[in-house]
């Protein structure tokens, strides 16, 4: 999106609920140094990740997005939505999309209900999109909700993405409010890089495989990731990003009370937030409990920052999110007077 994007004209999106939910079961470093070729030192070290949450077989993304969706409704002081948007690489299905069955099942069945595609950048792509819906009036109160089950989806033996992912899902609920007003989203910055495609991927399951009839090798069927070469590019895009919403804005490095990236790794963080000069101490990061979760990982880490008093309201937030595809996109906001309320403890311990 272009750096001159004039903003909405209608009403602003405003952040006024907000929750995380991880499932119970927890595997640590250790666990994976018992059945990998791999050991905790390297990982704590490479990653920054100490242990990550896993659901059990038969859980799927969407009983992770009603738990973390009915907690942020919750949170908002009303259980109402007339739009429910999930942002997912790990849908139930292909077909169909996994936000209506979660609409229905939070009792919210008839609001219009979608998935959004933007893998890891996911949730801001996501707040773009209900920030949208508000702003042209078709939406009044948006649940918006990051859910994946990477579990699902990694080749348990892969070294290299076994020990990064976790599942998890983290909800807001945005409402129709005015720009001025503590908790508005925006302005945004969002991009796409689709020459990279390979660097990120699940080969199989969609037409491009099916189309050629062969079954699926067991490598097409599981997550790739070129690691190296993703790394590279999250530091510079997710920097990049972060700098044109500050100039969008109007705001300066220093304004930022607190840096919000998507949890890739923690060298990613702290290497996005020193090319910002942003002191390291402003980045939000619960990579170490919770593993990179995709699509989940903002409103996690928000969820765990509220948990922990962190955020105060009128304090400046930079999101900044990196993903497949390429994907990449940052969004600023101030956080709100009264709701979300705070949760009595993380969610992610
Ligand atoms: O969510 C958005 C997209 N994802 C990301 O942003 C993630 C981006 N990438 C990364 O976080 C990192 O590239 C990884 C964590 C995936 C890998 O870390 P790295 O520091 O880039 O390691 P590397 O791939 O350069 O490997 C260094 C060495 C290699 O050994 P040699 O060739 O130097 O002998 C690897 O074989 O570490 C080895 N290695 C491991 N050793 C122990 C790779 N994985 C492991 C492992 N345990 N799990």
């Amino acid at each position: 999106m272009p750096s001159d994007n004039p903003g909405p004209a209608g009403p602003a999106a405003v952040l006024c609920g907000l929750a995380g939910w991880v499932p119970p079961r927890v595997v640590t470093n250790d666990d994976l140094a018992a059945r990998l070729d791999t050991d905790e030192t390297w990982i704590r070290t490479r990653t920054g990740i100490r242990r990550r949450h896993v659901v059990e077989p038969g859980q799927a993304t969407s009983d992770l997005a009603v738990e973390a969706g009915r907690r942020a409704l919750r949170s908002s002081g009303s259980e109402t939505a007339d739009a429910v948007i999930v942002t997912t690489t790990t849908p139930d299905r292909p077909c169909p999309a996994t936000a209506p069955v979660v609409a229905a099942r939070l009792g919210l069945a008839g609001a219009a209900a979608f998935d959004v595609g933007a893998v890891c950048t996911g949730f801001v792509y996501g707040l773009a999109t209900a920030a949208g819906l508000i702003a042209a009036g078709v939406a009044r109160r948006v649940l918006l909700i990051g859910a994946d089950t990477y579990s699902t989806v990694v080749d348990p033996l892969d070294r290299g993405n076994a020990i990064i992912f976790g599942d998890g899902a983290g909800a807001v609920v945005l409402r129709a409010g005015d720009a001025d007003e503590s908790g508005a989203v925006g302005p945004f910055d969002l991009g796409s890089d689709g020459a990279h495609e390979d660097l990120v991927t699940i080969a199989a399951g969609g037409s491009r495989q099916r189309s050629t009839g062969a079954e699926p090798t067991h490598a097409e069927r599981h997550f790739a990731m070129r690691g190296k070469e993703v790394y590279r590019h999250a530091v510079t895009r997710m920097a990049a990003s972060a700098r044109t919403v500050l100039t969008d804005a109007g705001w300066k490095t220093d304004d930022v009370d607190h840096f919000v990236p998507h949890q890739a790794n923690l060298r990613i963080l702290h290497s996005v937030a020193d090319d910002l000069a942003l002191p390291r101490e402003r980045c939000v990061a619960n990579i170490e409990a919770v593993g990179n979760t995709g699509a989940a990982s903002i409103p996690l880490a928000l969820a765990d920052a509220v948990a922990e008093r962190r955020l105060r309201p009128g304090d400046r937030l930079l999101l900044t999110a990196f993903g497949g595809g390429l994907t990449w996109g940052s969004c600023l906001t101030t956080w709100p007077e009264s709701a979300p309320r705070p949760q009595p403890e993380r969610t992610t311990r």
